[in-house]
């Protein structure tokens, strides 16, 4: 299994934002990759070597990529291993882009069901035996009740969520914190753990397929949670008077008892397609669950009323100066074309329903540059390269990362920054 000559072929269904930067960078290991979508989108990506979205170090290996596509019954016979990451989507107003409705909902499971059904219908056919990885986030219980009643005795099932943050899959996958191993059948497990031998020497955790599910979801949430209580200090500080960075500094120097500083500075909220969805569904399962108390409906609603927070001091800036309102940043984090779950959706969200008109633009989005004018700018995504605008005198620049430095005749709102002490 270690020598090259000697390694798996492995197989993909799916090859989405997930699926496509992981297949490559298995195939960076030496891997031979076949692969099945219903999106006619990816054979074009591969075509083409050209993704929409931005991934740090995908482009260079879609560059040189030999991954092939095939049917469901190409992929199956070629491969010994198939990793299956197929979406489980949530209604667009579940994603944490606009306010939260009153009613909550599980995942979408319904393609990740037809994806598996088409896997064992081919191993049946072909009578082959395979390793089966899902990796689709999915809440507990969901594997039990929706797949395991379709798999017949080829298919050895593995549940191993990815533990990576969009953007920076290919690193990510292959620098873990650990591999998590959900699994009920030992023989998959060994499978897998020699898999990742001739991947990285990351940490291999193994567990039941149950706990795998609630592992991942737990871990996602738990970032959230993070995220508004470093908001909460912010919030504090800019009402205080202190700081909300030396706050959170010493708060992350505090690894023994507490935790890493990673998630832990105050701006705008937690953002992307994977935390406040999970969130989302963990505060309906706390309900199904009849739980003595939905923490994840907290942690929502935090995060949507801090959003409204920073609204309102938009809103008060600009009544204060009569200027227009720009926000700047439509990603969900810094360096990404990415707009699933973000918070500054959310936020411009909330300014419309005041009906305060505005203008939204994003460098890394938007072809058309933006016009400089005096206005009051709310930064809503860190990017670099609002550092480098001049902006108009007379504009306000409100920013809740404070990382944007002073210029003569702007003044510069950095949220949650300390004042000069006072002698
Ligand atoms: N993107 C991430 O960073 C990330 C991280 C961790 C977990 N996840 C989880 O992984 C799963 C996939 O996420 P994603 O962001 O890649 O979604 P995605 O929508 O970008 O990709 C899913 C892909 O599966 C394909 N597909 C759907 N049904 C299929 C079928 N029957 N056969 C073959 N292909 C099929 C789609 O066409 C699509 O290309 C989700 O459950 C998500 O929560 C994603």
């Amino acid at each position: 299994m270690n020598k090259k000559s000697s390694k798996k072929n492995i197989g993909f269904i799916g090859l989405g934002k997930l699926g496509l930067p992981v297949a490559l960078a298995i195939e960076s290991k030496g891997y031979k990759v076949m692969g099945y979508d219903i999106s006619p989108k990816i054979a074009e990506y591969l075509r083409k070597r050209k993704i929409p979205y931005q991934e740090e170090g995908a482009p260079a290996l879609l560059k040189k990529t030999k991954i092939k596509l095939g049917s469901v019954e190409e992929v199956v016979k070629f491969s010994d291993m198939v990793f299956m990451p197929i979406q489980t989507p949530h209604h667009e107003k579940f994603e944490g882009t606009t306010r939260l409705p009153k009613e909550r909902a599980d995942f979408e499971y319904s393609f990740l069901v037809a994806g598996i059904k088409d896997v064992v219908a081919a191993a049946k056919k072909l009578r082959k035996n395979i390793v089966l990885v899902i990796i689709s986030t999915v809440l507990p219980g969901t594997i039990e009740r929706e797949i395991k009643p379709l798999l017949n005795q080829y298919i050895h099932l593995v549940y191993e969520p990815l533990f990576i943050a969009m953007g920076t899959t290919v690193k990510d996958f292959l620098n873990p914190e650990f591999v998590l191993i959900g699994v009920d059948e030992k023989a998959a497990a060994r499978a897998l753990k020699n898999f990742y031998q001739t991947i990285h020497r990351g940490l291999i955790y193994e567990t039941t397929i149950k706990s795998a599910e609630l592992i991942k979801v737990a871990y996602n949430t738990y970032i959230g949670m993070k995220i508004v209580f470093a908001n909460t200090v912010m919030e504090i500080c800019h009402n205080v008077g202190a700081d909300a960075d030396s706050v959170t500094r010493a708060i992350g120097l505090a690894r023994h008892r507490l935790m890493s500083p990673r998630y832990l500075s105050g701006g705008m909220g937690d953002g992307g397609g994977c935390h406040p969805r999970d969130n989302i569904a963990m505060s309906w399962l706390a309900g199904k669950l009849k739980l003595s108390h939905n923490i994840f409906n907290d942690l929502m609603m935090a995060r949507e009323h801090q959003t409204e927070w920073l609204a309102n001091l938009v809103h008060a800036e600009h009544k204060k100066h009569k200027l227009p309102i720009i926000v700047l940043g439509k990603s969900f984090k810094a360096g990404t074309n990415l707009t699933v779950g973000s918070p500054a959706t959310l936020l411009v969200n909330i300014l419309r329903e005041r009906e305060l008109k505005h203008t939204h633009h994003d460098p890394h989005i938007d072809d058309k540059p933006l016009k400089l004018k005096p206005a009051i700018y709310f930064l809503a995504t860190k990017h670099e390269v609002f550092n480098t605008y001049r902006f108009p005198k007379g504009s306000v620049v409100i920013d809740p990362f404070r990382y944007f430095k002073n210029r003569p005749g702007v003044k510069v709102i950095r949220i949650g920054e300390a004042k000069p002490a006072t002698k």
